[in-house]
């Protein structure tokens, strides 16, 4: 809708007929609460009832203005007509293409997909015969907080008016050792990469929203995922980065130990 001076407007005279308005004689001024309506004229006419004119400026200048440019029931017309009447259509839907409620289901299935991938690292460094309690704790703990990305996904797709659409997760590794690296190593540089692919995901939803000019969905992708999405490469990158200082054996449970510390303090 379109709005060019918000504080101007005016009263037809018909409103203001003095049977209409309750009086027995040509009011002359009026005082607005807000401040900004200083006077009103009534000036008598021919046929008994009175013409109007609002004044409204700050300062009490007598300069009638008349210059109404915001018609909200004429513009709004067109989007009344537009008001879906069957019940399986969002109301609250405006500006939101079907490309970017596709999107976005995706990106849902990417942060579940991940989720379910550091879920069963957890379970293999929970193992009895492994128990790196550290590494199984860091898992579960990103597992929940990718599931977390998933539902506010889902929550934004709702609140713009799409419909949340699940599709199938493919079926995570359950054994994560490797000869050379070991399994900590080898699941840490995992992780590494998966952030990274969904960090590139998320680029590229960032990207068609903005092709689509999307502002709104921009705005919900750059405060809420791309400064977390950063921070967690860099401290993937850092783990990587210790575990192949420490090699495979004894540093590696002291590497644990010091994963353990860290999530307790956090
Ligand atoms: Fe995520
Ligand atoms: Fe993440």
């Amino acid at each position: 809708m379109l709005l060019t001076k918000s504080c101007s407007f005016s009263v037809s005279s018909s409103f203001l007929r003095r049977e209409n308005v309750g009086l027995s004689r040509p009011c002359s001024s009026l005082k607005y609460s807000n401040g900004l309506i200083h006077a009103v004229k009534y000036p008598q006419r021919k046929d008994g009832g009175v013409g109007g004119v609002v004044l409204a400026s700050k300062e009490a200048n007598n300069r009638p203005v008349l210059d109404v440019v915001f018609e909200p029931f004429e513009e709004v017309k067109k989007d009344l007509l537009l008001v879906p009447t069957v019940p399986q259509a969002s109301l609250a839907r405006h500006k939101y293409t079907g490309q970017c409620e596709t999107a976005i289901n995706e990106q849902i299935n990417v942060e579940y997909s991940v989720s379910y991938v550091y879920h069963a690292m957890y379970a293999y460094f929970d193992r009895d015969n492994v128990a790196l309690k550290g590494c199984a704790k860091f898992f579960k703990d990103s597992s929940v907080e990718e599931r977390q990305h998933a539902e506010k996904l889902m929550e934004y797709q709702n609140k713009r008016g799409g419909k949340v659409q699940l599709q199938s997760i493919l079926l995570p590794l359950s054994e994560f050792d490797h000869a050379e690296k070991g399994d900590a190593l080898y699941a840490m540089e995992l992780a590494l990469s998966l952030e990274k692919l969904n960090n590139e995901k998320l680029l590229n939803l960032h990207k068609m929203a903005n092709e689509v000019n999307d502002v709104h969905l921009l705005d919900f992708i750059e405060s809420e995922f791309l400064t977390e999405q950063v921070e967690s490469i860099e401290k993937l990158s850092q783990y990587v980065s210790q575990l192949r200082r420490v090699g495979t054996g004894h540093g590696v449970w002291h590497f644990d130990q010091m994963l353990s510390h860290d999530l307790l303090a956090a």
